[in-house]
């Protein structure tokens, strides 16, 4: 993977097919606001709570490039890194140097294609080799079967079952999943990642 260090923002991952990079207010589009509120993409997501607007959007993004020590909020892009396709963001714990992740696909485009896959492996890859991180971990809803192979494919383990934790996109009760992945467990694959 090509890893492209910036002064004072987000670096610049380069996989096999994806582009991951801070996210340009300008590319905050009509494709993306309605991904972003598009009920079955967001339904295991805490985003499907509220509706937003260009302006929420825009000041999320904002914020999120004014604290990229706390928050590595990457956009993923696709098509030689033209088309914003998704994110995912790494939330660091310093004291702990601990991160947790989340992620979606969200461009219509661009779902069941391997890029979520991809896309973890790099940010996992950049967290624990190039930011001193040593333990990644991730929550999803119980029923999120995608979320869970993504991270299954990338060697994370299940290490908790909280029981009906959360309240789902149907009201109802579910189980709560946390996966984790050490560096010593993780397994750089170049068909992920690309070359240098
Ligand atoms: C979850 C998500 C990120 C996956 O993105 P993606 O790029 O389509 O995922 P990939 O193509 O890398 O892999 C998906 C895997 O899940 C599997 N999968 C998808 N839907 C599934 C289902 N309903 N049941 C079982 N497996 C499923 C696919 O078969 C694939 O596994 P495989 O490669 O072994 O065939 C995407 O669906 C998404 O953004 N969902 C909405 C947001 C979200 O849920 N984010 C995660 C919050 S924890």
């Amino acid at each position: 993977m090509k890893i492209t260090e910036r002064t004072g923002r987000l670096p610049i991952l380069a996989t096999k097919r994806l582009i991951l990079r801070d996210i340009r207010v300008e590319d905050i589009s009509d494709a993306y606001l309605a991904w972003i509120n598009d009920p079955e993409t967001t339904k295991h997501l805490e985003i499907r709570h509220r509706k937003h607007s260009r302006e929420d959007a825009e000041a999320f993004i904002k914020s999120r490039l004014e604290d990229i020590e706390n928050v590595k909020h990457f956009g993923i892009y696709d098509q030689d890194g033209t088309r914003l396709v998704g994110n995912i963001s790494a939330n660091i714990n310093h004291l702990h140097k601990s991160a947790d992740i989340s992620y979606i696909i969200g461009h219509p485009g661009a779902q069941g294609k391997g890029y979520a896959t991809e896309a973890i492996h790099a940010i996992v890859y950049y967290l624990f080799r190039h930011a001193g991180i040593g333990h990644v971990w991730a929550g999803y809803y119980a029923g999120n079967k995608a979320s869970a192979r993504v991270l299954e494919k990338n060697g994370f383990t299940v290490q908790a079952r909280i029981r009906k934790k959360l309240i789902n996109h149907k009201g109802e009760r579910e189980d709560h999943i946390i996966a984790a992945i050490l560096p010593e467990e993780f397994q750089p694959n170049a068909s992920l990642l690309g070359g240098e």
